[in-house]
């Protein structure tokens, strides 16, 4: 198992007191596999994320990482984690404003000591971005500023991709078309993919589908 989650348990208090979101989850993603992960807005699919990636942690139950503990790792160690053993994308693109395209897609990459020019230009080519690599963030539409977050991820080639709907805010034939070759593009990297999504039509294409629902893992 590349990921390993059991018996997360995760609460939030606020001035109106204390709620139970995460009441025991397990969840195995093998290395290579892809999961999507569905429920409804608020059942607790963003928090799960969160302590997968290491961001956040759990009141309840250990988070394994190819086989080692999370909650055994120092400050250091954590870091170490976040930058070589998972990949985040998130709905918010967090590109960095002052480095172009191409700096972009490199960047993790190269913090992660997996810095592979080949790779790198290659998954320019596939994800459409060849004629944008000099180009800055707010040079770029929507659409392809998600494809260089998709790519910045992909070139640091991490065993763990956590998406949380990384095609959300794209219409449904360019989301179809970034979700085929995200899907693809992990699989010649390795990475298994543990992806949150709305669309069910979306969750169909990966793999194995589970659900949040009520605090729990169903199905
Ligand atoms: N920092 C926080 N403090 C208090 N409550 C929080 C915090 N973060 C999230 N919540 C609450 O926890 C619940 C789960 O939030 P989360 O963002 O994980 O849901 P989600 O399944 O990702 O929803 P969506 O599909 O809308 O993105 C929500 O009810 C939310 O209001
Ligand atoms: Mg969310």
């Amino acid at each position: 198992m590349i990921l390993s989650l059991t018996g997360i348990r995760k609460s939030y208090t606020t001035t109106e007191g204390t709620i139970e979101i995460l009441k025991g989850i397990d969840l195995d993603v093998a290395a290579g596999e892809s999961v999507a992960l569905t429920g409804e807005s608020g059942s607790g699919k963003s928090t799960l994320l969160h302590l997968a990636g290491g961001l956040d942690h759990a009141d309840g139950g250990s988070v394994m990482m190819g086989g080692q503990d999370l909650a055994s790792f120092d400050d250091g160690a954590r870091a170490r984690y976040r930058r070589t053993q998972v990949g985040l994308v998130f709905q918010q693109f967090n590109l960095i404003p002052s480095l172009n395209v191409a700096a972009n897609i490199s960047f993790h990459a190269k913090l992660a000591d997996r810095h592979d020019p080949a790779w790198e230009a290659a998954l320019t080519e596939e994800l459409g971005l060849s004629a944008y690599l000099a180009r800055y963030p707010e040079q770029l539409s929507g659409g392809q500023q998600q494809r260089v977050a998709i790519g910045r991820t992909l070139a640091a080639r991490p065993p763990l991709i956590l998406a949380d709907e990384p095609t959300g805010n794209l219409d449904e034939a360019t989301g179809d078309t970034v979700l085929d070759l995200m899907l693809s593009l992990a699989r010649n990297a390795g990475s298994a993919l543990l992806l949150v999504t709305h669309s069910s039509r979306l969750a169909d294409r990966l793999d194995r589908k589970v659900v949040l629902r009520s605090g729990r893992i169903v199905g």
